[in-house]
């Protein structure tokens, strides 16, 4: 057997928590993984930003970026790593680049996902160029804003249509209120969006691989606060709906980190139903402070499917195939099992079968190893730099704890799920370990 090693590189902006925790939690879990002929182990380092020849090679079998969508060195430097050395990184750059908001709607209309009715509307003022004057004279159409909003009907969303970060966004009430915030819209080209209205709950699904977590979401919430702990907010159908929903989008635009929201409408003929909202999130919120329960949870799914790829060289998906989603849209079934047959094309793209069993055989130890991880000193230290870097000084000790609290529920939970037997929060340990 001849030992190989795979090299995972971090592309890390402000990140600080999920790194140092991914890079310990691989470190403790030891791997000599034999596959065929050879014993795989893993390197992780990270990533540095520096001039490069468009020909050097590069070290790394995976990249977990978190810059592609807003820093272009190192997107670039991504984009010929895939090109020239076979480089394995989770969101296909060229796709993120490409698709917003706007073509995900699109798409998922397509595959008759229920996105709300949606208008795109041409921006209320325009850039001084040369050419822009002849086109608006020659082709511009007027337009009745109020017969548009009359047409979606209110309440309804202006946001826009490559939007992000909740820029831009109005709830609008009425004909008055839209034609007001049109005014208010400068430069930017606009969707407007039936609301899904009433809603009884919101969800953050976050797709890593094959994996999908599903979190309740309170978008109104302080930063801290806003994704819940909850356990039974939606039943195993709708889990299952969910779930394929989220793989069907990411499987489409080639993205295996993404987060898919999604709105239930709670009431009209179609009361029940889950409307996606906002589905172009490539590179979620990966931060503790956001995450807290769900955080070691994110921190497994990312190693799972990191060293999946790593260790079996899956091949970096370059097109992206659209045509067998749209064979499955023809059938016009039901959608419950057009969904199910976008889902299937989802998994297997992302060879959910092989990583299922991969995690059985080789990482099975994972789960207590990370239980493990998050009751000792040395994490309470890496979310204390996370809290430190973001909270000002008097509100650091009180939210290191906050969070510390959170992750320590999660392990309750979690040594419930797991049957382990050990204490569960061994507080005099972690305190004997930080002094
Ligand atoms: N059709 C809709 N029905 C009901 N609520 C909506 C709708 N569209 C947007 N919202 C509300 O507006 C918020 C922001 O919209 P959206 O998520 O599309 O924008 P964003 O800029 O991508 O925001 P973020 O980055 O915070 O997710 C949502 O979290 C939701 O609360
Ligand atoms: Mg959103």
């Amino acid at each position: 057997m001849t030992e190989r090693t795979r090299t995972i590189g971090l592309s890390l902006g402000a990140d600080l928590c999920w790194p140092a925790c991914y890079e310990e939690i691989v470190r403790r879990l030891q791997l000599a993984i034999p596959l065929r002929d050879d014993v795989i182990k893993f390197h992780v380092e990270r990533v540095t930003v520096e001039p490069f020849d468009l020909r050097q090679p590069c070290r790394y079998d995976v990249v977990l970026d978190r810059l592609t969508h807003w820093f272009h060195t190192s997107r670039e430097w991504i984009k010929k790593s895939v090109i020239l050395d076979g480089l394995y990184v989770l969101n296909n750059p060229w796709s993120l680049q490409a698709m917003e908001k706007h073509t995900s709607y699109c798409a998922m209309m397509r595959l008759g996902v229920p996105v709300p009715e949606t208008w795109l509307i041409p921006p209320k003022e325009h850039a001084p160029s040369a050419d822009i004057k002849p086109t608006l004279e020659r082709y511009a159409r007027l337009f009745d804003l109020g017969e548009i909003g009359e047409r979606l009907g209110y309440p309804l969303y202006m946001k826009p249509y490559d939007g992000g970060a909740w820029v831009g966004v109005t709830r609008i009430e009425s004909e008055e209120a839209l034609r007001a915030a049109y005014e208010q819209s400068g430069t930017r080209v606009m969707h407007l969006q039936r609301a899904v209205d009433p809603h009884d709950l919101f969800v953050r699904c976050i797709g890593v691989g094959p994996q999908v977590h599903v979190v309740r979401y309170d978008p109104g919430a302080a930063l801290h606060d806003r994704y819940k702990v909850d356990f039974h907010f939606c039943d195993a159908d709708e889990w299952s709906v969910l779930q394929d929903t989220t793989l069907t989008i990411n499987a489409f635009f080639g993205w295996e980190f993404n987060s898919c929201e999604s709105l239930r409408r709670s009431a009209g003929p179609r009361a029940g139903e889950f409307c996606p909202i906002d589905f172009a999130n490539a590179c979620p919120d990966f931060q503790v402070t956001s995450l807290h329960y769900h955080f070691p949870e994110m921190v497994k799914n990312m190693i799972r499917w990191s060293l999946f790829c790593a260790a079996t060289k899956r091949a970096m998906p370059l097109t992206l195939d659209w045509e067998p989603f749209f064979a499955v849209a023809r059938k016009e079934l039901p959608y419950r099992e057009r969904l199910a047959g976008y889902a299937a094309i989802a998994r297997e793209r992302m060879q959910a079968d092989r990583f299922a069993e991969f995690c059985h055989q080789h990482l099975a130890h994972l789960n207590e190893v990370t239980w493990e991880f998050f009751g000792g000193a040395q994490a309470k230290g890496f979310v204390r730099a996370k809290v430190a870097a973001l909270f000002p000084e008097h509100e650091i000790e009180k939210f290191t704890e906050h969070f510390w609290g959170l992750i320590q529920f999660w392990r309750k939970t979690e040594a419930d799920r797991l049957g382990l037997e050990r204490p569960v929060v061994d507080e005099s340990r972690a305190r004997a370990d930080s002094e």
